[in-house]
């Protein structure tokens, strides 16, 4: 009999951490991989293309919860999620990736259920409660069965937390894994000439996380450096849903978009953002995966936060954190050729996927 394995996709980060997992899995005859869309994520640039980009299928079940407040969304998800595994397809095991309101909320509906639950990209922590991932990371960690994570750091973060080392797998960086399965597309894209940039003279910029740009001064300070720093090095913004409604209500986005050597534009798909970040001079972020594609690319990063959950891009590779009152000074570091070189950290490899298939196979056989 073939295993069912569902796969948990949310929200856009999501995509490329279930994407190489679903093609090495789709390969296996013991086993059949299904996508679950949750619809945290629901424009069709946020989801719908991304799809398109990492060559995955409609999803095989799709939730269609939309935006919310946390609860909504946990609730929602988790009542959802549950009638598909009582009322249509129990799977073998559940696998669910990264931080958002829809990991947490499917591990506990697996867990309730006693359903095997995965989770990839386990262990890491910001130690900052006051992030809603945190809150997730800490909850799907400590009731899934499986823990799968990139670096030594959420290695160490799960022991100190008690979880047994029978439970902790390294496995790597899946979201190398997308990157190496598209590089050829990515490389073929010419995304910086389709916005009029020159290879090596941009930087990239993407802002989102709440703490950021839910408060009408903190955004303000934030888009007052970015302008400042159009004015040194040609910029292309790519503008979260969140941020923009924001930009709106606090008047700041005519501002910006008035401002030269400024360019706005909307959430840009898989393959052109990582050929925007392949030929960037520098990228301006508080995202967590692109603080980890840079590192991989040896590309500056230059982090709008004051914690980050992956501190290996900051001790092996280009990844700094920056106050805001820093930027600029820390763009000319960039500029002035100063800044620093890093490395790939262990198992950033492309070969994530086949690791936990093999894991996979092997959890089956024994049980
Ligand atoms: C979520 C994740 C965050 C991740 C981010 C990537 C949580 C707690 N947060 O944050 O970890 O880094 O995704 O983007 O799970 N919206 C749209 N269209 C969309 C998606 C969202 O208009 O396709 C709007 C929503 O209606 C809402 C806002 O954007 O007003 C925020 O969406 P939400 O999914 O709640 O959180 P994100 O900020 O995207």
């Amino acid at each position: 009999m073939t295993k069912v394995i569902h796969l948990i996709a949310a929200a856009r980060p999501n995509f490329m951490k279930i994407a190489p997992l679903y093609h090495a899995l789709s390969k296996q005859d013991w086993c059949t991989a299904k996508i679950i869309h949750t619809g945290q994520h629901y424009d069709a640039n946020m989801s719908d293309s991304i799809f398109e980009d990492l060559m995955l299928p409609k999803p095989h079940y799709h939730l269609g919860v939309g935006g919310g407040t946390h609860a909504y969304q946990v609730g929602n998800v988790m009542i959802a999620y549950e009638k598909i595994c009582l009322e249509q397809e129990r799977p073998d095991l559940l696998v669910v990736v990264g931080d958002v309101n829809s990991t947490a909320a499917c591990a506990q509906v697996g867990a309730k259920l006693h359903i095997p639950v995965a989770h990839l990209e386990a262990g890491l922590r910001s130690g900052d409660r006051r992030m809603p991932e945190e809150i997730n990371r800490l909850v799907t960690d400590a009731i899934s069965d499986y823990l799968w994570t990139p670096s030594p750091d959420a290695d160490e973060n799960l022991r100190k937390e008690g979880h047994p080392d029978s439970r902790i797998q390294r496995v790597g960086n899946i979201m190398m894994d997308s990157f190496e399965l598209l590089r050829e597309r990515i490389e073929r894209e010419n995304a910086p000439a389709q916005f009029g940039l020159t290879p090596g003279k941009y930087g990239v910029v993407t802002m989102h996380r709440p703490s950021n740009v839910d408060e009408e001064a903190t955004l303000t300070s934030l888009m007052e450096q970015i302008m400042a720093v159009a004015a040194k090095v040609e910029l292309l913004f790519a503008v979260h849903p969140r941020t923009r409604k924001n930009l709106e209500k606090f008047g700041l986005w005519d501002r910006l978009a008035a401002t030269s050597g400024l360019h706005l534009t909307e959430p840009v798909s898989y393959a052109p953002f990582m050929s925007l970040v392949k030929d960037a001079k520098l990228i301006i972020t508080d995202s967590g995966g692109i603080q980890e594609e840079t590192t991989y690319l040896g590309i500056p990063c230059l982090t709008l936060r004051e914690n980050t959950e992956r501190p290996v891009t900051v001790t092996e590779g280009t990844n700094r954190l920056v106050p805001t009152a820093e930027l600029q000074q820390n763009v000319e570091k960039v500029l002035a050729g100063t800044w620093i070189t890093g490395t790939k950290p262990n198992f950033w490899d492309g070969k994530t996927a086949d690791r936990i298939v093999e894991i996979i196979q092997r959890m089956f056989l024994e049980n």
